[in-house]
């Protein structure tokens, strides 16, 4: 569409330094005709601190009506554990039904990684992301006593189930090398596991030129280091997800690097993209954070516009500034996203 009309939730610690560079490079990148409105949003730490709010309806319904959202990174040591994850970033992903949670990993040159010089990297992990043990069902009896007993309890549905797994053929059946592995842990966690697995051959038989694998989610840890290039299109739960998607980023050159896309492919919803990695508190306001994620997002927001060539323009041009940085410099954030928008725009 010719005009993109932006939701943006910096949200906390170097969220804010990281957002302002994937604006920079969208600024910069976007051809003159497609206009660009943005809303900023004041949600994270800050705001729970002043009023006590997370994610209030009012902000929730006008999210609802932007093409898509842009966030950085949510969560800070002075709020308690969970109440912004849950409050704010779960309930985001939940409301708008981002069920497919979009995690590529790409070896790009010149990266500090503990597989430099191996064959090429590059996969996509689909990661569920409305159920699992996400949905916050279980509970605590005897709390805080000794006799205490927690439960967490992982919920599958076939609905939630198929309609991943059919995003995940989908996107193995589009690119050239046509597979696509399961990762769960079916020989324990046998009725979630194996609904995953009957769903998953059941829903194979519709795409007979893709070729399907399944791996224990223990024995894909071991081959996302030893053999990644055996990876092309991985389709996950919501906790295994997790898990694999900040090996994936560590093995393929560092957290500051992985882009996703919380995704509602039905476009009932705007889908919600933003940098793997976590706010950083420690580096938070000093020009050390790697804005590239964030930017990468950028990228993954435009395809899902619609904008391929704009997306394709950030992803050359990221991986041609990895190319060609010089060895042992460091650069701020800005110096970054100013390479980035110099080079899109060029
Ligand atoms: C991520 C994060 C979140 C998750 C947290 C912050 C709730 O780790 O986006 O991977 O577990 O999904
Ligand atoms: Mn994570």
């Amino acid at each position: 569409s010719r005009s993109i009309n932006l939701a943006v939730v910096p949200g906390d610690g170097i969220g804010q330094e990281v957002v302002a560079q994937g604006l920079k490079v969208l600024a910069a990148v976007l051809p003159q005709d497609v206009k660009l409105e943005t809303k900023e949003y004041d949600l994270g730490a800050q705001r729970w601190h002043r009023t006590g709010e997370t994610l209030p309806d009012a902000e929730l319904d006008s999210l609802k009506n932007h093409d898509a959202i842009l966030l950085g990174a949510i969560g800070d040591p002075s709020v308690p554990s969970g109440v912004l994850e849950r409050g704010l970033l779960l309930k985001l992903r939940f409301a708008f039904d981002h069920y497919v949670n979009l995690r590529p990993s790409k070896l790009f040159p010149n990266t500090a990684t503990p597989l430099a010089g191996r064959p090429d990297i590059d996969f996509v992990v689909v990661r569920e992301g409305t159920e699992g043990p996400y949905t916050g069902n279980g509970g605590s009896l005897r709390t805080g006593t000794p006799a205490e007993v927690a439960t967490e309890v992982s919920l599958n549905t076939a609905y939630g189930v198929e309609r991943v797994v059919r995003d995940a053929y989908e996107r193995a059946d589009s690119r050239p090398r046509k597979k696509l592995t399961l990762v769960h842990k079916n020989n324990v966690l046998v009725y979630a596991g194996h609904m995953w697995k009957n769903i998953f051959d059941r829903v194979g038989q519709e795409y007979p030129e893709v070729t399907t694998d399944y791996l224990h989610v223990d024995a894909a840890t071991i081959f996302f280091v030893t053999q990644p290039e055996r990876f092309d299109v991985i389709v996950t739960d919501n906790l295994f997800g997790d898990i694999l998607t900040d090996l994936a980023a560590a093995v393929t050159g560092g957290i500051g690097l992985a882009a996703s896309g919380n995704i509602n492919p039905t476009g009932e919803f705007p889908s919600m993209f933003e940098p793997v990695h976590g706010s950083a508190p420690d580096i938070a306001g000093q020009g050390k954070a790697d804005p590239t994620a964030t930017i990468l997002s950028v990228a993954l927001l435009l395809r899902h516009l619609g904008h391929e060539h704009e997306a394709v323009r950030i992803e050359e041009a990221v991986a041609a500034d990895l190319a060609e940085r010089a060895p042992g410099t460091t650069r701020t954030t800005d110096e970054i996203g100013d390479a980035l928008a110099v080079r899109v725009a060029s």
